[in-house]
């Protein structure tokens, strides 16, 4: 039996360089050697931007064809938007019922996002359960292993506390413990050097024309030190050189050089990046392209989705009921 992964994103805007050389780039490896599931979290998408939630399924789709044209294959993993298998709701109820509200009130992920978040009213029954939903997707495969971020490990160990604490209770062990495989974080910053961040605008988009890319590329923050052309410049202080790193590592050694001697400027510097990232990009909007046209191809995918998903969700919650209404 091959291991079950499985991850999911929030529909909640469109995906970006972050999202790919972060968590897709993984999804990418994993969906060779194990059964993955990929999840559509649309009811923790509704979680936050309840106030917006036109938001939700605008980008239930527009996420699928960004993983499609990334290379996620709905032959190999199973593609599951979460308000499509209603047992992700029903083992979250069963969950709600034995997770203890201290476990909830005291996970750090959620005291920082109350703090930080000032533009929704996250004090909200629905919100503070969260992680709760989230255990409900991972058990509800049995999942083995879960690609995340840092941020939410806090959330993998509360998986981990409602399984045991759930088996402890109805005396069966029904859910295994399962493992974070940890994304690192992205080396990549936004295009103003902070965290990139659909809330920053920082974001260059995986649907982003050239013309957008190129724009948005002009318009990156360099070395402030160099600012006429015979200025040396300092391309360990320059994100445009990080960006160089991350996409076109084969040119990091002729940018050290036509920066620091000061042979090539900041504009045409920027210009050769934007053309590497539109290289990388272009075949991506090709199979965007194919998808774009043809989104009844998009919605059977998510229907077989659907069915391969339920029947793991049914069988498990069968097992569940199975032991809490004897
Ligand atoms: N909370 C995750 C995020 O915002 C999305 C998510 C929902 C998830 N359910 C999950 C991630 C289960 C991993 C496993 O990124
Ligand atoms: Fe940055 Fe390139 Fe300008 Fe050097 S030449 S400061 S790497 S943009």
């Amino acid at each position: 039996m091959k291991k079950v992964i499985y991850s999911a994103m929030r529909p909640t805007g469109k995906l970006h360089l972050g999202h790919l050389v972060g968590a897709l780039k993984n999804w990418l490896d994993l969906q060779e050697k194990y059964l993955c599931v990929f999840g559509v979290a649309d009811w923790h998408a509704l979680m936050g931007e309840y106030e917006n939630s036109e938001i939700i399924s605008e980008s239930t789709t527009e996420m699928v064809i960004d993983w499609l044209s990334c290379g996620l294959d709905p032959e190999k993993a199973i593609f599951a938007v979460q308000s499509h298998v209603p047992e992700h709701l029903e083992l979250f109820m069963v969950f709600s019922c034995i997770t203890p509200l201290g476990w909830l009130e005291r996970n750090p992920t959620y005291k920082e996002q109350l703090r930080e978040i000032k533009t929704r009213d996250l004090q909200t029954y629905g919100f503070l359960g969260y992680p709760v939903l989230q255990a409900a997707d991972i058990l509800l495969y049995k999942s083995n292993a879960v690609p995340i971020g840092e941020d939410q490990l806090p959330h993998l160990e509360l998986t981990r506390e409602i399984a045991r604490r759930f088996n402890h209770i109805f005396k069966k062990e029904i859910f295994a413990d399962c493992e974070p495989i940890l994304t690192k974080d992205s080396r990549l910053l936004g295009l103003d050097g902070r965290k990139m961040s659909k809330s920053y605008q920082n974001t260059i988009n995986l649907s982003d024309s050239k013309e957008v890319v190129l724009g948005k590329v002009k318009g990156m923050f360099t070395d402030p030190k160099r600012i006429k052309l015979t200025d040396p410049g300092h391309p360990n202080e320059c994100n445009v050189c990080n960006y160089y790193c991350v996409f076109a590592p084969e040119m990091k050694e002729d940018v050290y050089n036509w920066c620091t001697k000061a042979e090539v400027g900041c504009t045409e510097c920027k210009k050769r990046l934007a053309d590497k990232l539109n290289a990388f990009l272009d075949p991506i909007r090709e199979k965007r392209a194919v998808f774009e046209k043809d989104k009844n191809k998009v919605a059977e995918i998510l229907a077989e989705g659907k069915l391969k998903a339920s029947k793991i969700a049914k069988k498990t919650m069968d097992e569940v009921r199975g032991v809490i209404f004897k």
